[in-house]
């Protein structure tokens, strides 16, 4: 008998890719959701909060292999420990656990580095979580996803002059690009920290909202700013990025090129 699988943030960006991407490999799929949703599509749905610690018992009993990809800006460290405690409880699932490139090289230490750079910090913390749980792990960083780039060059766009922090590079990925490695991970063997999956280009941010703005017709002035603190140093310097590891294949030209409808 094949293990049920469940996808924690099965709803979000990366779940949305990543659930039909296990029904078309077989698999049962359980979600777990902070909000009720009806079974559909062969997808069981489970209503808990990993931060408030309810419902999670339930999501996990019965699962063989938990892909861990619920996450916020902030304290997935939490989320990710009372997910490992009921998991424990429950039996020894395979848990797989999306982190991000440069969870280990931003340091986050002072004030300006939290409130800019927190995420990296809580994502590095959420890792030995899993690492240290006694459960068999497997733990995947990828770079910015291109949706969550569209969002923020989206909002970005609506000022008249932008502020772009200066020297700042990214490496972005395609979403489904990443959830098909998920897939292979987790249907795989226990594997630790796996090599860190990267976008096709690294490009500076200033050249990604060129991008965008080219392709909504768009004309913005740009303004470098310089942001303080160790973790922007660090950025600066391509912590965020893993030019060895640009396995992905969709550029951000052609997802734009698809995503956002041609200018009038
Ligand atoms: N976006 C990126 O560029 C990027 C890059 C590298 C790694 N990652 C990581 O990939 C994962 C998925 O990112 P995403 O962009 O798909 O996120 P997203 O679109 O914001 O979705 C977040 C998901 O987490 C669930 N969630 C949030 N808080 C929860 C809680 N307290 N209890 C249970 N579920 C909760 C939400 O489910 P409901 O709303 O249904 O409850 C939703 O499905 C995250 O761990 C993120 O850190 C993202």
């Amino acid at each position: 008998m094949t293990a049920l699988i469940l996808v924690t943030g099965g709803t979000g960006t990366l779940g949305r890719h990543l659930v039909p991407r296990l029904l078309a490999a077989g698999r049962g799929v359980r979600v777990l959701s902070r909000h009720a949703h009806e079974a559909a599509d062969g997808v069981e749905y489970v209503t808990g909060d990993l931060l408030k610690d309810e419902g999670i018992q339930a999501a996990v009993d019965g699962a063989g292999i938990i892909v861990h990809c619920a996450g916020g800006r902030k304290d997935d460290d939490v989320a990710t420990r009372n997910l490992v405690r009921a998991a424990s409880r429950a039996g020894a699932p395979h848990v797989v656990y999306i982190s991000v490139v440069g969870a280990d090289r931003v340091p986050v230490v002072s004030a300006a580095d939290r409130a800019m750079f927190g995420y990296f910090g809580f994502k590095l913390a959420a890792e030995r979580v899993v690492a240290e749980s006694g459960l068999p792990w497997t733990i995947l960083r990828a770079t910015q996803f291109h949706d969550l780039s569209l969002v923020v060059m989206g909002q970005m766009a609506k000022l008249p002059v932008i502020p772009v922090p200066a020297g700042v590079r990214f490496q972005p990925v395609d979403t489904d690009e990443v959830a098909a490695r998920l897939v292979e991970l987790a249907l795989g063997a226990p594997a630790g920290l796996v090599p860190d999956m990267a976008g096709p280009q690294v490009s500076s941010m200033a050249d990604l909202l060129r991008t965008y703005l080219r392709a909504r017709g768009k004309h913005r002035l740009l303004v470098p700013v310089w942001l303080p603190g160790h973790a922007a140093r660090a950025v600066r310097a391509g912590a965020n990025l893993a030019p060895g590891r640009a396995v992905g294949h969709r550029t951000w030209e052609d997802f734009l090129a698809e995503r956002v409808p041609a200018p009038a």
